[in-house]
């Protein structure tokens, strides 16, 4: 396996060890052109509130994605939406002029807004967002949704194979390593996949053990494609402020498994989706808990328990944006009565 920045830190190890710092060797996954991706990565959307959505203060999440990579993060998920690219590409960037890592050790996830779908968009779009990081390139540029909108939110007519041409024009020009799709349906990517002249390295859906997603990760296998976990720890922990039904982080059929492995519930949630061929994309802003997500590589599921955590499984999304519901792509099965959508009402349990 090649390094991963973890090992230019060595000369520093005896500091770091003093200072309690560990940086783990994150595996790899090689994608269906060759290139590799980092096999968790650390999600940067802050979630939204009645202000709408959650900026970081006084550089904060700079300073998470430094701390990031001191412990051994080297993928990083953001999106034009999220208002987090600036201040991801602020701590990439210090920690290459500090030496501790090179751009090379970095995989940098970004995705392409719903209002810029038209084909000649998409070029500039990816451009704004790599002027906010400050990088030349992004490893991996995704459509966010497949789902075109118009600068007001009306619905836009784009297709979003259109939309895809402009991913391929990114990818062809260097702006993008690679790039691939995030909510897309199974139907959708099986199109997409069929009229693509390159071929998605990844797609991006919610998966936790409410949502597991087996139809996508089996289709997406079959294709030598990736699948991308987000929202990974569904209602184990707190939502839009609240807690959801569904496995709690002291569920005892996870707490049994966690003991087995003396880990914590959510870190074998993590490690039942990296099990699975899912790359995980744990948030977290809370250094303890920056190291105890990414500190999973030292154990293994058995196939038992995999499927113990598979029965949590009954189709509940926290992404739901019934708002969209009658757009021609959307992608999820739609509600007849929005007031019952977590997504958009905040329900108490
Ligand atoms: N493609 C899409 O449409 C899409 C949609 C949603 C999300 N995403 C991506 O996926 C990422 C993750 O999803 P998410 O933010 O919805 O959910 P998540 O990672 O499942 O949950 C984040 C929450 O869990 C807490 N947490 C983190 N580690 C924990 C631990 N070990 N123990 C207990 N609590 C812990 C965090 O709090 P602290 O920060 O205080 O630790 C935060 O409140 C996003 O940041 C974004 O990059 C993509």
């Amino acid at each position: 396996m090649a390094g991963n920045g973890c090992s230019s830190l060595f000369g520093l190890l005896s500091v770091m060890a003093l200072s309690g710092i560990m940086c783990v060797e994150v595996p790899k996954l090689k994608l269906n052109n060759g290139k590799l991706m980092p096999a968790i990565a650390l999600g940067t959307y802050l979630g939204f509130d009645q202000g709408g959505v959650v900026k970081s203060v006084n550089k904060q999440l700079a300073n998470v994605v430094m701390n990031a990579i001191d412990i051994g993060y080297r993928h990083f998920d953001t999106a034009a939406i999220y208002e987090t690219e600036e201040e991801v590409g602020e701590g990439i960037r210090k920690k290459i002029e500090e030496g501790a890592i090179t751009r090379d050790d970095v995989f940098v996830t970004t995705k392409l807004w719903n209002t810029q779908h038209k084909r000649e968009q998409v070029p500039l779009a990816l451009k704004q967002s790599l002027n906010k990081m400050g990088l030349n390139y992004v490893d991996l540029y995704l459509m966010h949704w497949p789902i075109g909108l118009n600068d007001d939110y009306t619905f836009s007519d784009v297709d979003f194979m259109e939309t895809w041409r402009g991913l391929e024009d990114v990818q062809k020009s260097g702006l993008a390593k690679s790039i691939g799709v995030s909510n897309f349906n199974l139907d959708q990517l099986r199109r997409l996949i069929k009229e693509a002249s390159i071929k998605p390295v990844a797609i991006q859906v919610e998966v936790h053990p409410q949502m597991i997603q087996s139809e996508i990760i089996e289709y997406a296998k079959s294709e030598s494609m990736v699948v991308m976990g987000y929202s990974p720890f569904g209602s184990l922990v707190m939502r839009y402020g609240m807690q959801f039904p569904g496995p709690k982080i002291d569920e005892p059929i996870l707490v049994e498994i966690a003991s087995k492995y003396n880990k914590t519930t959510p870190q074998v949630v993590l490690r039942w989706q990296v099990d699975r061929n899912v790359v995980p994309l744990p948030k977290s802003t809370n250094l303890k808990r920056l190291k105890e997500n990414i500190d999973i590589f030292d154990f293994k599921l058995e196939q038992y328990e995999i499927e113990k955590i598979n029965q949590f499984h009954n189709n509940v999304r926290y992404t739901l944006p019934s708002f969209w519901q009658n757009h021609p792509y959307y992608p999820f099965e739609k509600i007849d009565n929005p007031q019952d959508n977590p997504f958009l009402n905040k329900r108490k349990q």
